[in-house]
């Protein structure tokens, strides 16, 4: 499969990194099917695509007439079957390996033969994605960065069977997207879960032997190393639950108590406080920002 046999990307998954691939896939002119388990998932997706498109309007650099066009190139669905019409398939369903391999069984079952599936996974193995499908070959990750529309990095992750057509394809099509793809091996945490939980959980550690509050904290971090966002701010943008699993997988991957998860971060987790998408994490958080520390 080669890039300019894509026309049609299949996206699993219609949450928060779903519907930005999707929205990315349509606004670059690919036909996109975004697929999630419940109808109510798929059009909360599509809202949110129609908020973040109207944000380009807004700000002119997108016309009203472009935004229409590319959510019209989106099809909702809940059936897995549609995926028999994909040349690709982008994977962004929940952090949760075993879901992953079931969806990928699927996947090779529905799409026709040589359809790339690739997988947003933020830390599971592509090897164990692609190992239980016909095609390890055509198995890749493909990890995008929250939020899709504006962040410009996809990490390209080869598996230990990814063929290097696969790869050339994903390469050559994260530039179609308009990203700025890297090459990375299968490895826990890739290369940007590695480096960056352990700075958010060292971030977590400081806060819980009262170094400082997390305002000190995250204002030393955007001050001082000029981050866009402090480090528990970044922490419940992301999802604090999602940061647990990641430092889960890269202290089982590499069997290194380095990476041992902060008792805070795991007990926010038991609490059900996951950071922005509950309201409460290291902040509370209203209309799409941190307010103040929880
Ligand atoms: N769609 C469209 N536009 C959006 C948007 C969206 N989803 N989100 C923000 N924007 C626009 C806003 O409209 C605003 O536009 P103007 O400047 O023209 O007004 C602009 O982006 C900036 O937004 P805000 O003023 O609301 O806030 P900000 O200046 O703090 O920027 C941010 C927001 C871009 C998210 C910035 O804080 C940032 O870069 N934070 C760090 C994000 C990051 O590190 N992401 C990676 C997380 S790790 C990951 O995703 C992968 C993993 O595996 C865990």
């Amino acid at each position: 499969m080669n890039l300019d046999d894509i026309s049609t990307i299949g996206v699993v998954g219609a949450g928060q990194m779903g519907a930005g691939i999707a929205q990315v896939a349509a606004v670059n002119g690919y036909d996109v099917i975004l697929r999630d388990l419940k109808d109510e998932h798929v059009q909360r997706g599509l809202e949110n695509i129609e908020g973040s498109l109207s944000r380009f309007v807004k700000k002119d650099a997108m016309s009203d007439e472009e935004a229409k066009e590319a959510l019209g190139r989106i099809e909702a669905t809940t059936d897995v079957e549609a995926f028999g019409d994909a040349d690709i398939v982008v994977e962004a369903i929940i952090e949760d390996e075993a879901a992953k391999v079931g969806l990928f069984e699927d996947l090779d079952r529905v799409t026709g033969e040589g359809v790339i599936l690739a997988s947003n996974t933020s830390s599971i193995p592509i090897t164990k994605l692609g190992a239980p499908t016909s095609r390890p070959e055509n198995v890749i990750g493909m990890h995008f960065f929250n939020p899709v529309p504006l962040m410009k990095l996809v990490e390209v992750i080869r598996g230990h069977d990814t063929s290097d057509e696969t790869t050339r394809t994903v390469l050559a099509l994260a530039e179609a997207l308009g990203k700025t793809p890297v090459e990375v091996h299968d490895f826990p945490g890739f290369a940007s879960n590695r480096i960056l939980m352990p700075m958010l959980n060292e971030a977590m550690f400081a806060l819980h032997e009262g170094v400082g509050d997390a305002e000190a904290i995250d204002t030393v971090m955007k001050l001082g190393m000029n981050h866009p966002m402090g480090p528990l701010e970044l922490a419940d943008f992301i999802g604090l639950d999602t940061c647990l699993h990641i430092l889960e997988v890269l202290q089982e991957g590499f069997g290194d108590p380095k990476y041992r998860p902060c008792p805070l971060l795991r007990q926010k987790v038991d609490a059900g406080h996951l950071g922005k998408k509950t309201g409460n994490g290291f902040y509370v958080w209203e209309g799409g920002k941190a307010q103040h520390p929880a």
